[in-house]
């Protein structure tokens, strides 16, 4: 499974890709304006920091809309990938992108059902919103299987993309159920590689190894 950061905050994207681990980038309307700048001026800076790709997403509504501030999104830079949400208009944009050779990231995908009209429509990535479908009292990782299993059963390229994990076992339990990415908040990132016993292990090592002359 691959590992990419959702955040639009350039300094934990740079303490990530530092680590070697990150594969890509994801962003939306809301973690742009949560750093304050201007969205294209972001993902130029994070295509500088990670090469691969790079959700930036639409806001428009009609298809006509989406394809045409899809196309200028990818002009941005190679590695950007089109975020469009689920929807009829969003169905439409993203065959129509995909037929150009734009690759596009299907989101706010709630069930397997919008994933397999997503692949249908030629979604490079498809982001199944885990953790707010926990919210909503049903199993997120369950949409992630599915999903999963659909794309493997008739040999679909799109890449199932677990988003909206907000913690370290959404993690693991995604790896398990085959997605092929899961994007995670830096917090979350981070959090992954501690364990108690490791930071206690490196204090006794520490402590030791002050009893000899350093090689
Ligand atoms: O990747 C989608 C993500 O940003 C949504 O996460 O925690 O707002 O549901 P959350």
């Amino acid at each position: 499974m691959r590992i990419f950061l959702d955040t639009a905050n350039i300094d934990d994207i740079r303490r990530g890709a530092a680590m070697g681990v990150v594969d890509g980038v994801t962003t939306n309307p809301s973690l742009v304006a949560a750093e304050g700048v201007e969205y294209r001026d972001r993902v130029l800076e994070i295509c500088d920091v990670v090469d691969g790709p790079i959700s930036a997403e639409t806001i428009s509504e009609t298809a006509d809309e989406i394809v045409e501030e899809g196309r200028r999104i990818a002009s941005w830079h190679e590695n950007v990938v089109v975020k469009v949400a689920m929807s009829e208009a969003g169905l439409a944009a993203i065959s129509r992108l995909s037929a150009e050779g734009i690759s596009t990231n299907c989101t706010l995908v709630f069930s397997a059902n919008q994933a397999l009209l997503a692949t249908r429509a030629g979604a490079t990535l498809i982001s199944p919103f885990i953790g707010r479908i926990d919210d909503a009292g049903q199993d997120g990782m369950e949409v992630v299987r599915e999903s999963v299993q659909i794309m493997e059963t008739y040999h679909l390229p799109s890449q199932i993309l677990a988003a909206s994990v907000r913690h370290t076992r959404h993690v693991t339990e995604a790896a398990i159920a085959g997605a092929h990415i899961a994007t995670l908040p830096p917090k979350v990132l981070f959090q992954l590689i501690h364990h108690p016993l490791t930071d206690v292990g490196i204090q006794r090592f520490l402590a030791d190894a002050a009893k000899y002359t350093p090689v």
